[in-house]
């Protein structure tokens, strides 16, 4: 066995179904020595492309370099709050319900019926609202809570699907209704001894009719197993965690609606924050990353294309600004895409170091609504939103 997995791992992975035996375990694990396996994820997570962290696995950003504006579905961040389901489209069904609906009775879309609706198809990145939260810590020496992600907690894809507006029309939802919450099939989430249930979160009746898509394509093939298969929600602009994954029914309400993931979860605590946090979360912040290796050495006296991919949800991105010299100075940036609402831009500066010795490289993005990444996150205690920008070391040899 793989000295980097450890047999707790590897139980784990049994028990939440991603292999189906003990001789397929050993020959996985056989084919890829150097891999850690994250539980409950399906598909193969090479130490080349992902950082495993916990039951989820964050892109390195280094392996964004050369796949062009779509993450493929073998590159894309997989957060996990259990472990992913393989569940069958034969057998699945969506049922919509609730007291926003006419009658109040629920109405059940199979996978055929749903396929037979409008499709629609457009590009969005997932991001989670953690991204970027492991450099409070390591770049401002504050301390918080959640998984330690890097920069590598986003993806960009291709998702079609049907509007979530078409089915909710079709349920009979009633011009009373104000708030919908989409439900996974996934195992019930436990955290510190407490069971909160099936990972949900809900959306204004306004944003629900406006973009929001149910997914059953990613970039052209069906959604893959560990974001989402047979149908996904994707709500463009928000943080991930609105984007339920494995969606089993939606609740049509004629109140407001509440869960774990908008009290205890996805809203900003700390100082500056009531006591009961702020409004629950909804829109991502803005960022930039390189495309390299944390701590990769390049040699000096030769020409090096600096890349990365820059991105907001306000609004399309303006302008990249890249330092070179810990942020002494600054220079704009190539943008290698047209900047489009929901999505990235892959951005270029050449560079030629001629000093040896460590260096910090930086990259900073201003949007179209005025918005430009800080020099300093605001703190909360949960790591949401970092959006400074970040100082990215490396070593000239
Ligand atoms: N949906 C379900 N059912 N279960 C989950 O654990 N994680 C959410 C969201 N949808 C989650 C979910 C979070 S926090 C994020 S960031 C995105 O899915 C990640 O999507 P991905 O794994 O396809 O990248």
């Amino acid at each position: 066995m793989s000295p980097a997995v450890d047999r707790r791992d590897l139980l784990k992975l049994l028990a939440a179904g991603s292999l189906a035996g003990p001789a397929v375990a050993a020959a996985q694990l056989a084919a890829a020595p150097a891999a850690r396996a994250a539980p409950g994820i399906v598909k193969p997570l090479p130490p080349e492309v992902f950082t495993v962290r916990g039951t989820n696995a964050e892109t390195r950003t280094d392996a964004f370099r050369g796949t062009g504006l779509l993450t493929p579905a073998d590159r894309f961040f997989v957060r996990n709050h259990t472990a992913t389901p393989r569940l069958s489209e034969r057998d699945w069904k969506l049922t919509v319900w609730g007291s926003g609906l006419r009658g109040r009775r629920a109405v059940e879309f199979d996978y055929a019926r749903l396929r037979s609706l409008p499709s629609v198809t457009r590009t969005a990145v997932v991001e989670c609202a953690g991204n970027g939260r492991s450099y409070f810590a390591s770049q401002q020496g504050e301390p918080v809570s959640g998984t330690p992600w890097t920069l590598g907690a986003i993806g960009a894809a291709r998702w079609r699907g049907v509007r979530l507006r078409d089915v909710l029309e079709r349920a009979g939802a009633s011009p009373s209704a104000v708030a919908v919450m989409p439900r996974g099939l996934d195992d019930e989430f436990v955290t510190d001894g407490v069971n909160l249930g099936r990972v949900r979160r809900p959306l204004p009746l306004a944003k629900a009719v406006d973009d929001v898509i149910l997914a059953y394509e990613m970039n052209g093939e069906p959604l893959p197993y560990d974001h989402g298969f047979p149908v996904r929600v994707v709500v463009p602009s928000w943080i991930g965690i609105a984007s339920v994954k494995w969606v089993g029914d939606i609740e049509v309400s004629e109140t407001p609606l509440d869960s774990p993931w908008t009290t205890r979860f996805y809203r900003l605590f700390g100082a500056g924050h009531p006591p009961e946090g702020s409004a629950p979360l909804t829109r991502q912040t803005l960022k930039s990353a390189f495309e390299l290796a944390p701590g990769a050495q390049l040699p000096a006296g030769r020409e090096h294309l600096l890349t990365g991919r820059a991105w907001s949800a306000a609004a399309p991105v303006r302008q990249v600004e890249v330092s070179v010299d810990g942020g002494a100075h600054w220079q704009t940036a190539r943008l290698c895409d047209v900047p489009r609402r929901d999505g990235w831009v892959r951005w270029a500066v050449p560079w030629r170091p001629e000093r040896t010795g460590p260096v910090h490289l930086l990259s900073r993005t201003t949007d179209r609504a005025g918005n430009t990444q800080p020099v300093r996150s605001a703190h909360n205690t949960q790591g949401y939103l970092f959006d400074a920008v970040v100082r990215h070391q490396v070593t000239v040899t």
